[in-house]
């Protein structure tokens, strides 16, 4: 399992970070066995996996369930988890209690939160207990509504000031590393350039320490939309769609199962049992 240490001297070597979301064993181990370096529980899964339009409504005992799961599938993957909405923002004491939680029942090594120096006494009291903390600036889902829907941020010469501003007040703060989501590409080169911790772009554009995908979307299983970021690797949708309708119709003309999917017994044992 990687150190924070180690994402430190990748960053200085010029090696990327991958990032990847699961959300259960399957995809945990999937991410594991694929070499990925951090496997993060995102609150996505709110979106990909539970069908909702935001991940507004993810509870605190969803994102438990759901790294106790992909912790079975990744065991030796360093692995973060999302600290879902309003789990942080209204107490010190509520933030910790719930960072806690996340590491101790859920089992992963760090929780990521969104927001900037806004957040960032919250960044340093958990980082102050042993938590390592990911921030999370630019386009933030859990706060959609008030930045008017999912768009590119830090497309001014104010709103890209700031987000420098922010990421310099998480790194101060005691983050380790910050997701940088939906930006131009110079702004996340240039706060890349300017901080010592790792930057993680998702819609950041390449100069970023590393990347991050959500699992449905690398692999063509969320269909709903596809934002302009994501790249699909695969499109498993589709591929699932004709395997599953191809069970069907076997099922439906008695040619599944076979003989090589069924069991038998033999002709002295079938005697033994109807004479
Ligand atoms: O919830 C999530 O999957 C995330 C990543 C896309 C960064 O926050
Ligand atoms: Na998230």
């Amino acid at each position: 399992m990687k150190t924070l240490n180690d994402f430190l001297q990748m960053k200085k070597n010029g090696e990327k970070i991958v990032m990847l979301t699961a959300y259960d064993y399957p995809s945990g181990r999937l991410a594991e066995e694929s070499g990925i370096d951090v496997v993060l529980v995102g609150d996505s899964l709110g979106m990909v996996v539970l069908g909702y339009d935001s991940t507004v409504p993810v509870t605190m005992a969803d994102m438990i369930h759901h790294t106790r799961a992909a912790r079975r599938g990744a065991k030796n993957t360093f692995m973060l988890t999302d600290m879902p909405y309003l789990t942080y923002q209204i107490s010190m004491a509520q933030a910790m209690e719930n960072a806690a939680r996340l590491v101790q029942e859920g089992g992963c090594e760090g929780v990521k939160i969104e927001g900037g120096e806004e957040i960032a006494p919250q960044v340093r009291a958990l980082v102050n207990a042993g938590i390592p903390v990911c921030g999370h600036i630019g386009l933030t889902p859990q706060s959609a509504t008030s930045l008017s829907g999912y768009k590119v941020q830090g497309r001014t010469a104010e709103a890209a000031r700031k987000l420098l501003h922010d990421a310099l007040a998480l790194e101060a703060a005691g983050a380790f590393m910050i997701v940088l989501e939906c930006i131009p590409a110079q702004v996340a080169e240039l706060i890349s350039k300017r901080l010592s911790i790792p930057t993680i772009g998702i819609g950041g554009g390449a100069a970023c320490d590393g990347q991050v995908l959500v699992f449905h979307d690398t692999l063509g299983l969320f269909e709903r939309f596809v934002p302009k970021f994501v790249k699909q690797f695969e499109t498993l949708g589709a591929k699932a769609r004709d395997a599953l309708g191809a069970y069907a119709a076997e099922v439906r003309a008695g040619a599944f199962p076979d003989e090589a999917h069924s069991f038998s017994m033999n002709e002295e044992q079938l005697k033994q049992i109807y004479g």
